[in-house]
Parts: C-alpha cells; sequence; structure tokens
C-alpha cells in the first residue's frame, strides 16, 4: 500500500456506490485496508454487490459504514460525509470523497435528443448538496474546515471545450444523443473544480472521464489498472471504450491509495 498514513485512521465518503466503477472501487478501497462510508438508498443492495465480489460480511461490518438515503437528503450526505458523527461535539471528516452519481438513460420519442435520463440534473444535485453539506459542517464546527477532503467525480469524455477526446466513430452519438446527460456532467464539472479551487471548499478536485463504459464492476474482470490509457484534457487518450472495474481500479490505485494530490486540478480521461 502507497499511503503514508495509517489507513484506519482515514475514512473515505462513497456516493454512487452500487454504480460499476465506483463498486469496484469501493472493493479494491476495502481490500485495501482502508475504511469507507457510503451512501446507499439500498443497503443490502450495495451489501450484496460487495459479498458477490468476494469481500466477508466481518470486513464489510468492520470497515463500512452504510448510509440509507438519497443524494437529496442533507443530513444523510452529512453522516456519510462525517461517518455518523455529524451532531457530535467534534465531527470526523472523511479525507477524500468518491462520486460516482449517475441518472438511468431513458430513451423518447425525439429524433434530435432520443436519449435523456430519469434525472436529468442527478449529477449537478449531487455535488450542490454535497457542497452545501460540507460548508454547514465547516459553519457549526469551523475546526473541520482544517482538514476538508478532497472530491473525485466520473464525468465523461465528450464535454471538453479544450480538445476532442471521442473517436470519430463516436462523434454523433456522444454529442447528439447523449447531450443532456453531458449537460449534467458539465455543471458537475464546473462545480468541483469551483470548489476547490475559488471556494475552498474541497481540499483538490480530480475530475475522471472514462471513455464509454463496458462491463460490469466485477474486480476480477477488467485488463488491469496499468493497462488503461491516461490522458489529460490538454492532451487526452482517446479510444473507444474502457470496463468499469478498470476505471475503478485506476481511481482507487491513483487516487484513493495516493490521497490523489499530483492529480489535483486536472480532468483525466481514461480510456483501454
Ligand atoms: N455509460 C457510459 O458509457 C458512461 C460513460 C462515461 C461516464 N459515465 C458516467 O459514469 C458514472 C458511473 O457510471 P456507472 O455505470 O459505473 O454507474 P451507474 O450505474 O450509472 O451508477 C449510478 C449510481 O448513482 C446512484 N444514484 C442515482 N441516483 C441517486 C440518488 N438520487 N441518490 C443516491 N444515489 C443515486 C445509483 O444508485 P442506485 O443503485 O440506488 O440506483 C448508482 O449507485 C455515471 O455518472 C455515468 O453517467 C457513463
Amino acid at each position: 500500500m502507497t499511503t503514508s498514513t495509517s489507513t484506519s485512521a482515514l475514512f473515505i465518503a462513497f456516493f454512487g456506490a452500487t454504480g460499476g466503477c465506483t463498486n469496484a472501487c469501493l472493493v479494491h478501497t476495502l481490500n485495501a485496508g482502508f475504511h469507507a462510508t457510503a451512501l446507499a438508498r439500498t443497503p443490502s443492495k450495495l451489501t450484496d454487490m460487495l459479498l458477490a465480489q468476494g469481500l466477508s460480511q466481518s470486513l464489510i461490518d468492520t470497515q463500512l459504514t452504510i448510509v440509507k438515503g438519497d443524494i437529496a437528503d442533507i443530513q444523510a450526505i452529512k453522516n456519510v460525509l462525517t461517518n455518523n458523527s455529524a451532531t457530535t461535539e467534534t465531527p470526523k471528516l472523511a479525507s477524500q470523497i468518491i462520486s460516482g452519481i449517475g441518472g438511468t438513460p431513458q430513451m423518447r420519442m425525439s429524433l434530435s435528443k432520443p436519449m435523456t435520463i430519469d434525472n436529468p440534473e442527478i449529477c449537478a444535485t449531487a455535488t450542490k448538496n454535497i457542497v452545501q453539506s460540507l460548508q454547514e459542517i465547516y459553519a457549526s464546527h469551523p475546526s473541520t474546515a482544517q482538514n476538508r477532503p478532497s472530491i473525485t467525480v466520473i464525468s465523461t469524455t465528450g464535454v471538453s471545450d479544450v480538445r476532442e477526446d471521442v473517436p470519430f466513430g463516436f462523434r454523433t452519438f456522444y454529442h447528439v444523443v447523449l447531450a443532456d446527460p453531458h449537460k449534467d456532467k458539465k455543471v458537475m464539472e464546473n462545480l468541483v473544480i469551483e470548489n476547490a479551487s475559488l471556494t475552498g471548499v474541497f481540499r483538490g478536485a480530480v475530475v475522471i472521464r472514462p471513455s464509454l463504459l463496458k462491463g460490469d464492476q466485477n474486480v476480477k474482470s477488467g485488463k488491469g489498472w496499468q493497462k488503461v490509457k491516461v490522458g489529460v484534457e490538454d492532451k487526452p487518450a482517446v479510444g473507444y471504450t474502457i470496463h468499469r472495474a478498470d476505471v475503478g481500479q485506476w481511481i482507487c490505485e491513483q487516487i484513493v491509495k495516493t490521497g490523489g494530490e499530483s492529480h489535483f486540478g486536472q480532468k483525466v480521461t481514461l480510456t483501454c
């Protein structure tokens, strides 16, 4: 393990951990010995996914706190960010936040925009609510602001204003069909960057832009994080697809285990 701090003294807060990329990241994080908290609308779904990945019930009980709730619920978010210590004298904040929140794609009768998502502002809403929760914690317990968490969010390729990062064959699909979800991802990206660099709500922010996701969270099914092609916004790694398990493992290896400082402020493209 490459972290320099004792893993038991830290915890990482997860949002969207029943999604493929983030679930794979959580599995690697727990297997590396870290403690974590996770928001889940259906806690049994998250537990079942972790058990199916080979984690034992006792490891889950010891290292993970699952908070039942929706991303609209500020108190539930505070509980995740403080490992249920939000209402105590000295709340303890997560050192990092990992969010893979996203909506469910839905088809609609429109030639120009045939695809939307069930909640077209889910990523922006999630980010605003995480920011609000942290601001309220800092306001009621000013000493917590000395240990502000960093945030890593999973966005997408196809939203850059700097360089085209989508391969030619996917451009119509990405820029026309996926226009709605991409608008939401762009708002999320701007919010996390601005709340790290301007308002200082986050200690740092990393935006992950994977290419088209394939496969599921099964950590045995990817190619391995070392085979992932990595780029940044002005020099993106351009490719068609990447396995969800590889995205999750890359985030665990390069952000969770290292603290992620070398990627703060970056929009990191990942593809295979
Ligand atoms: N599909 C692609 O090719 C592609 C490409 C690039 C980026 N992305 C983005 O990458 C991210 C990760 O994708 P993924 O496929 O690994 O995961 P995913 O299946 O999109 O998972 C979404 C997660 O968000 C949670 N969620 C949704 N609404 C919520 C709410 N109101 N409150 C709390 N949690 C909520 C879901 O929980 P439940 O289990 O309760 O539903 C689930 O854990 C997503 O943002 C996705 O849009 C996708």
